[in-house]
């Protein structure tokens, strides 16, 4: 953790002194949401995407959003402020926010907590030459488009491919894949880029949706659609992507090589748009 400070509830303070209610609903009952943004060369990425899915986080468990939209911008920026020439990853989370008394129903008044905190971030290691995954029964429950903090399952599930010396777990619901315990899922099959369609079994990433729009501009084959699990065992290629992971090749799935074990011609290509995008948001080229 850096000496910077952090924002609780209208102030810039050092962690060590940022400190919250027992009486919290976000600490009694994950009772909140969260978001993380990655900021290049002080710019926040796809800020308005973030936001938009913050208010729809809180719109699914009946909260206000405590800021504007404005308010949030100016916060976040003087948060990655603190930190200049540095990449970052911001953490904000909004809990429902202390109660009198520890009760499951939504009391009528509380005020929200908002928290939000600013980490060094630095470029995936380009040595690593993709990560091993192992499929998992999904134990999740059926709000997973919600980016609630409540993530004890998302917790052991990725403890259990910790414990298999992999990096994530890959999650199947009803036969299909669904997407990583903290990732997107995409695969490659027959020349085609395929992530399953937005539902409430997943959450919707900003990454996903970069890289969708990317394969969209560049005109690389793709689409939304389930992917089976015996699709997901046969694909050449199979990525995780989140906002601080960025792409991630999956080149051993439960001890077998995927493809032929190393990242495909397909992931060379996305992740070059990838970074050609970061780089035009680096230079204020691009939102
Ligand atoms: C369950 C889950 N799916 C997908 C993602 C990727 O989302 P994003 O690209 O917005 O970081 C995350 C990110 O943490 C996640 O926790």
């Amino acid at each position: 953790m850096t000496s910077s400070n952090v924002y609780l509830n209208g102030s810039f303070l050092p962690l060590s002194q940022a400190q919250i209610s027992v009486m919290d609903r976000g600490f009694l009952f994950g009772d909140s949401i969260y978001e993380v943004i990655p900021a290049y060369s002080g710019r926040l990425f796809r800020l308005p995407h973030h936001l938009q899915r913050l208010n729809n986080s809180l719109q699914a468990i009946r909260m206000q959003n405590p800021m504007s939209d404005s308010e949030w911008t100016s916060m976040l920026e003087q948060l990655v402020a603190q930190q200049p020439g540095q990449d970052q990853s911001v953490y904000l989370q909004v809990t429902r926010g202390p109660a009198e008394q520890r009760d499951h129903t939504i009391p009528e008044k509380t005020k929200a907590t908002v928290f939000a905190m600013s980490s060094p971030m630095h470029d995936p290691d380009p040595t690593v030459v993709g990560i091993s995954a192992i499929t998992l029964d999904d134990i999740r429950w059926r709000l997973c488009n919600i980016k609630a903090t409540t993530l004890l399952a998302n917790v052991l599930l990725k403890q259990e491919a910790k414990d298999a010396a992999a990096v994530e777990s890959i999650l199947i619901r009803d036969g299909n894949a669904m997407e990583g315990a903290a990732s997107n899922l995409f695969i490659v099959l027959a020349g085609e880029l395929i992530t399953p369609p937005k539902s409430n079994y997943l959450l919707p990433g900003i990454t996903r949706d970069l890289i969708l729009e990317l394969a969209e501009k560049n005109g690389l084959p793709h689409a939304e659609r389930d992917i089976t699990e015996p699709q997901l065992r046969s694909a050449d290629e199979v990525w995780l992507t989140s906002s601080t992971k960025e792409i991630m090749p999956v080149t051993r799935l439960d001890q077998h090589p995927v493809g032929n074990g190393k990242p495909g011609p397909v992931y060379q290509q996305m992740s070059a748009l990838y970074s050609e995008y970061k780089e035009r948001i680096k230079q204020g080229l691009e939102q």
